[in-house]
């Protein structure tokens, strides 16, 4: 990409910064000075955050008094402002997870750490051609708009009209307008997926499992199939389902666990509370069509498709 440079005065300070000449959507309002539309992250002396858009001529109200906004308009990100209470307020723009746990939501979204998981296991790369079932509130939406890049495609399928219009809402407030790399369908994704030669296909809804007839059609040879779901039954249902529908190899399967760390002097030690349970994730890839999926080398373990096995492939002969 050419680059040139901008000059800007702001703050009372002059920058002068690298810019692309064909900046990606969405990136111009992640870097420079403060402008009026700019969301804003503060961060009070106990940590809490609140977060708000940029307005000329409007204030910011606390039970600790207010500060005007044109105090930031212009001025460079990590400014520290006091209200009239003379309390300090740290103000950033969001990053990305910030901004997906703070943003209005219909269904529950895909947390960050999850997110960071998919974009990297299921492969999503700039230009990459993905479809994502369901859409919720747009959070993992978001994720996958920004790793694909304006060269890519994302068509995201979302069952419930309400949801898919919050989801909107989100992406293209994140964006400052639409994502030219976005198409969203309302509908059930078996139904409607149209889409051929998609390199990843990312589920995240009640039961994948119904979805795999049409997902394995519209995949390329070597494209990933990622699905995410929050219960043991899910997950155990989609793995066989993959298995038993003969188009995909082994799937794997994991979870992530994150814990944060207070670290204070001789006080260092994982913090008291986290976030014990999100969801599974797995992967599995679409073969080549009319290939037979090979041999599994270990043998089950012994007794996992015993007579109490009664998931997809139990009338098969599994055993
Ligand atoms: C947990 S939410 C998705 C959250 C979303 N990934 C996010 O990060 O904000 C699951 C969504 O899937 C939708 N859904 C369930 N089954 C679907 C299907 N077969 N096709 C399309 N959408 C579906 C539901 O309406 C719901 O909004």
């Amino acid at each position: 990409m050419r680059e040139g440079r901008a000059s800007i005065t702001a703050g009372g300070r002059a920058w002068t910064t690298l810019a692309p000449m064909s900046e990606p959507t969405g990136a111009a309002r992640r870097r420079g000075p403060f402008q009026v539309g700019d969301q804003v992250q503060l961060t009070d002396p106990k940590g809490r955050h609140y977060t708000f858009t940029l307005e000329a001529g409007k204030s910011f109200h606390t039970h600790k008094g207010a500060f005007p906004h044109d105090e930031l308009i212009g001025a460079p990100e990590g400014t520290v402002v006091r209200t009239t209470g003379n309390v300090a307020y740290l103000a950033l723009r969001p990053l990305l997870p910030d901004y997906v746990l703070s943003m209005p939501r219909g269904a529950a979204v895909v947390y960050p750490k999850d997110a960071g998981q998919i974009l990297a296991m299921a492969d999503i790369f700039p230009g990459a051609r993905v479809v994502e079932a369901g859409v919720g509130s747009g959070s993992l939406s978001t994720f996958l708009l920004r790793a694909v890049g304006d060269q890519g495609m994302l068509h995201s399928y979302e069952r419930r009209a309400d949801f898919a219009e919050i989801a909107q809402g989100n992406v293209e407030r994140y964006f400052g307008g639409p994502h030219p790399a976005w198409r969203l369908t309302v509908g059930d994704l078996q139904d409607n997926l149209s889409d051929t030669e998609v390199d990843r296909v990312i589920l995240d809804m009640l039961a994948p499992w119904e979805c795999l007839e049409a997902v394995s059609k519209a995949l390329v040879p070597g494209g990933i199939l990622c699905a995410y779901v929050a219960t043991t039954t899910q997950l155990a249902r989609t793995v066989e389902s993959i298995r038993e529908h003969g188009t995909f190899n082994e799937p794997a399967a994991w979870e992530t666990m994150v814990r944060t760390w207070h670290v204070e002097g001789l006080a260092v030690r994982p913090d008291h509370r986290m976030i014990g349970h999100t969801g599974f994730l797995l992967t599995a890839r679409r073969l080549a069509d009319g290939v037979e999926p090979p041999m599994r080398r270990r043998r089950p373990a012994k007794g996992a498709y015993g007579e109490d096995y009664s998931g997809p492939g139990s009338g098969s002969g599994r055993g």
